[in-house]
């Protein structure tokens, strides 16, 4: 793997792998490179969780951070994406990790440059690594993917979260559906619409999504406590929920609007662990894209030999 952009890169078995290769680096840990590696962070867009994992997931690998911030870089003298990401090739970075507003770019991005890509969030485009840690999560909470009921439910068509999961759990064999506001729905999408209470009753994962307002072509005029009752987690649907189901939500959650405050660290909620779980699903895509660029041939510790 040289890039990883999209989960529509992986088969079925090729997630799994990567899936079961980040749980056992979070059980048993992984030793750090030997060789001096680094890796740049391009966010153009802000965040706090893929952000800081990445930087968690690069010095638990013995990367060295070229932390990058577009307030004060030469972006803010008009200097593009694709200038920016050759700088940091130039100057010696073996991977970059780009988060852009726009649907599509960090794919483009990949086939212009020489360095490894890792897409961190493109537009409404695809989050492949927030996929990962959320097959993980599921993962381990069955230990299977195939014959689960899983609901995506939100604000659909804005989000890259659900692009990435619906096409991976389906790929790995789960049901998928979508559970949205008319107007949030994707008809492109081919997964069948559930409504929210068939969903409580019956899937085995709800995955939330954050309402998107920062690709809202109009202001909001959303009265939070109605969105909440007639399409997010309340309370009362909570009970509802199988023994066994879970609740994910890729967060930032906007508590009261998606899910009721009391809930996102409730006995259901998997929200923090699916944080936790961004760290080794992200040092597992790093490994594999380094292992596989041929970084590892000087690197003494590779335990599975
Ligand atoms: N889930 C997620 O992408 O969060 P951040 O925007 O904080 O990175």
């Amino acid at each position: 793997m040289k890039n990883f952009v999209s989960m529509r890169q992986f088969s079925e078995h090729e997630m799994l792998q990567l899936i079961k290769f980040a749980d056992d680096i979070q059980q048993h840990g992984i030793k750090p490179f030997n060789e001096q590696l680094f890796a740049a962070n391009l966010f153009f867009e802000p965040s706090t969780r893929t952000k800081m994992s990445f930087i968690v997931a690069q010095r638990k690998l013995g990367i060295e951070v070229l932390d990058f911030m577009t307030d004060s870089s030469s972006v803010k003298k008009g200097e593009s994406v694709y200038d920016t990401a050759r700088t940091f090739e130039s100057i010696g970075a073996s991977l970059l990790v780009v988060r852009h507003p726009k649907d599509n770019l960090v794919k483009e991005l990949a086939e212009r440059v020489s360095i490894p890509v890792i897409n961190a969030g493109d537009g409404k485009g695809e989050h492949p690594t927030q996929c990962l840690l959320d097959l993980l999560t599921i993962y381990q909470e069955y230990q299977k993917f195939r014959g689960l009921k899983v609901a995506i439910v939100g604000d659909i068509k804005h989000s890259r979260v659900a692009r990435s999961n619906a096409f991976a759990l389906s790929t790995m064999g789960a049901d998928v559906y979508l559970s949205s506001r008319p107007d949030w729905y994707d008809e492109t999408l081919p997964y069948p619409y559930i409504d929210i209470d068939e969903a409580i009753d019956t899937c085995d994962v709800i995955m939330l999504l954050r309402i998107q307002h920062e690709r809202h072509q109009t202001e909001s005029t959303l009265n939070k406590q109605q969105y909440l009752e007639a399409y997010g987690l309340t309370v009362e649907r909570e009970k509802r929920m199988k023994q066994h189901a879970i609740i994910l939500h890729p967060a930032p959650v906007n508590r009261g609007v998606e899910i009721d405050d009391r809930l996102v660290e409730s006995s259901k909620s998997r929200i923090f662990k699916q944080m936790t779980n961004g760290v080794s699903a992200r040092m597992a895509v790093m490994y594999r894209i380094l292992e596989d660029g041929g970084v590892l041939h000087a690197n003494d510790f590779n335990r599975r030999n």
